[in-house]
């Protein structure tokens, strides 16, 4: 991004490619707490984005303002910047796309992984798989999105390495490989055994980094004692047996120098990995890297083997065809449309993920939903935490157009063709209310408020087919107080929520049209509609949508949107 200008005409197709192959665009995520703020700010200091510890604190939403979303918002409107980090790091352009740390906002968590090639977890030893980890994995998993694992805070006591896999496989329903192994933990741990560059990285608690990295290709060899002591190498010796037992062998070390070389080439049979890598581009094994973020150890040792083995940019299904991120021309689709809440400067911002070719600054571009030629002047992309104009970008790159309403979350932007991305999927709200409009001279004003906010993806809308009611879903509280603010503020609209309890909402689907019928008349009372049109069943309680789906077999219940 960024550079010189030049025209498509200059730029061979083997440039393109380059570019686009040297891309890693990813996110990190976790259950709150877990550690994903210290790991992205280690990451960047690494790839020199900042400078100082602590630069991206101030993305982080404060445990203390769960109640108060203004201070929310004021807390993510500085996140506009750090919601994309880009930098250069050994030759590669890696993009860290940042997920929100409240659980009320989850949802864009879901979409922004729409957007990723591949996702780095972060677990706690002490708490082992969470909740949101469980949830964020299933859209991973659905997804066939590579994973990487990082255990966190080995500094601390926790679960032990060898059942902390055992959850990991079970809870995340994914295999794993861990390519580093702890010696001890909490006040003990002395660091890790890297089982991926044979190498033992020592820890000093006192300095709070790597002390020691020392090349250890023989653990036979009476050296490990020296460094670790007697019993420790003893069981690091029979700890890694085990491993070597039980997991997928790693394939042989290649040759130094040849891994560079392979830039751009980690095709799945290229990867370092071998046949894991194979299994881990397709979604199938998570390699497991164990460290402490806040004590920057072994951070730089999974950034270095993220880079080589992640997946660059990979082709996406659009419901015409695949996409070719090096062959197609530019193509890219608006996954998170950011509001900026201050009254006075009333901007939003479309985040755009490229998926073919390149974008190019004052170009016409096709807007496919309204079916017209539009010219992006002041794109940003955002390197090193700033936000910049950008003349050009490339398929794996997110830049953010500056809208007034002229887009929705999944509008797609092409050189030309008419494309659809598929699957930006919406999840069954957790908390549901009827709204009602308070002031009956701003109908239209409501209608269009409620439009565009559901399009920008604050929240879901379902329409009950038996009274005709709106009803909004949303993950958590939070969003109806952003939702009635924003109405009021932006739409001059007011409006009252009244309470509906309802468990889940589920779309549905048959294959036989009777069936579908049927049900839908048995139960039209809990009928609705979403806001493409799809069939949803609302279930009031976890017994009731127990009792459909023993009562109606050939109705299939879905708890996303995403579904073929
Ligand atoms: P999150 O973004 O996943 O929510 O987690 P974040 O990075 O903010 O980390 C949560 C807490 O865990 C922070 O402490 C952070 O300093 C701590 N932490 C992160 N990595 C490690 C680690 O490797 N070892 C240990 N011992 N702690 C770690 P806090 O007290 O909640 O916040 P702060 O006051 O340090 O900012």
């Amino acid at each position: 991004m960024g550079g010189e200008f030049r025209t498509n005409d200059e730029k061979t197709m083997s440039e393109l490619t380059t570019e686009i192959q040297r891309r890693r665009t990813f996110a990190i995520i976790s259950h709150p707490d877990a550690g994903k703020t210290t790991l992205t700010e280690k990451l960047l200091l690494f790839g020199g984005a900042i400078h100082v510890a602590g630069a991206v604190k101030s993305n982080k939403i404060r445990k203390t303002a769960t109640s108060d979303w203004m201070e929310i918002e004021k807390q993510r409107g500085i996140s506009v910047a750090t919601s994309v980090m880009g930098f250069d790091y050994e030759g590669y352009k890696i993009n860290i796309l940042d997920t929100p740390g409240h659980q009320d906002f989850a949802e864009d968590t879901y979409r922004t992984l729409t957007a990723v090639d591949s996702v780095i977890i972060v677990v706690d030893i002490a708490k082992g798989v969470e909740a949101q980890t469980r949830k964020l994995m299933e859209v991973c998993r659905m997804r066939k999105t590579p994973v990487m694992i990082f255990v966190n805070k080995m500094d601390r006591d926790g679960i032990d390495p060898f059942d902390l896999l055992d959850e990991l496989e079970q809870e995340l329903q994914i295999h794993v490989r861990p390519l580093s192994w702890p010696i001890e933990m909490g006040t003990k741990f002395k660091g890790v055994y890297n089982i991926y560059e044979e190498k033992l990285d020592l820890y000093t608690p006192s300095k709070q980094t790597i002390t020691e990295s020392v090349e250890f290709k023989d653990l036979g060899s009476p050296e490990l004692e020296k460094h670790i002591g007697e019993q420790e190498a003893e069981k690091l010796r029979a700890d890694l047996d085990l491993i070597e037992g039980v997991y997928e062998p790693l394939p042989p070390r290649p040759l130094k120098g040849e891994q560079d070389s392979e830039i751009g080439n980690n095709a799945a049979e290229k990867s370092p990995l071998g046949d894991l890598g194979v299994q881990y581009l397709k979604g199938n094994l998570a390699p497991v890297f164990f460290g402490s973020a806040l004590n920057n150890f072994g951070v730089k040792e999974l950034l270095e083997c993220f880079i080589r083995i992640a997946p660059f940019p990979r082709p996406v299904q659009a419901e015409e065809k695949l996409i070719i991120p090096g062959e197609d021309p530019f193509s890219g689709f608006i996954f998170k449309i950011h509001a900026n809440m201050d009254p006075n400067h009333r901007s939003c911002i479309a985040f755009l993920k490229i998926c073919s070719g390149r974008f190019e600054r004052n170009t016409n571009y096709k807007h496919v939903r309204f079916d017209k030629m539009m010219k992006f002047t002041s794109a940003t992309a955002f390197m090193a935490q700033k936000k910049e104009t950008v003349d050009e970008a490339y398929a794996g790159d997110i830049i953010g157009l500056p809208d007034t309403g002229n887009f929705k979350i999944g509008d797609t932007i092409t050189a030309g063709e008419n494309l659809h991305f598929k699957g930006l999927p919406s999840f069954s709200p957790e908390m549901f209310k009827y709204i009602e409009n308070a002031d009956p001279m701003k109908a239209k004003q409501l209608n269009k408020g409620i439009d565009q906010l559901m399009g920008e993806g604050v929240a879901q809308l379902f329409i009950n087919q038996y009274n005709g009611r709106k009803i909004i879903g949303t993950v958590g509280q939070l969003q109806f107080e952003v939702i009635q603010y924003r109405l009021l503020h932006e739409y001059g609209a007011r409006c009252k929520w009244e309470p509906l309890h309802l468990y889940k909402a589920c779309w549905i689907e048959s294959d036989s049209t009777e069936a579908l019928e049927n049900f839908k008349k048995r139960k039209y009372q809990y009928m609705a509609v979403d806001k493409e049109g799809r069939d949803v069943f609302l279930a009031d309680s976890a017994y009731v949508l127990q009792m459909a789906q023993q009562d109606f077999k050939d109705i299939r219940f879905h708890f996303s949107s995403e579904f073929s």
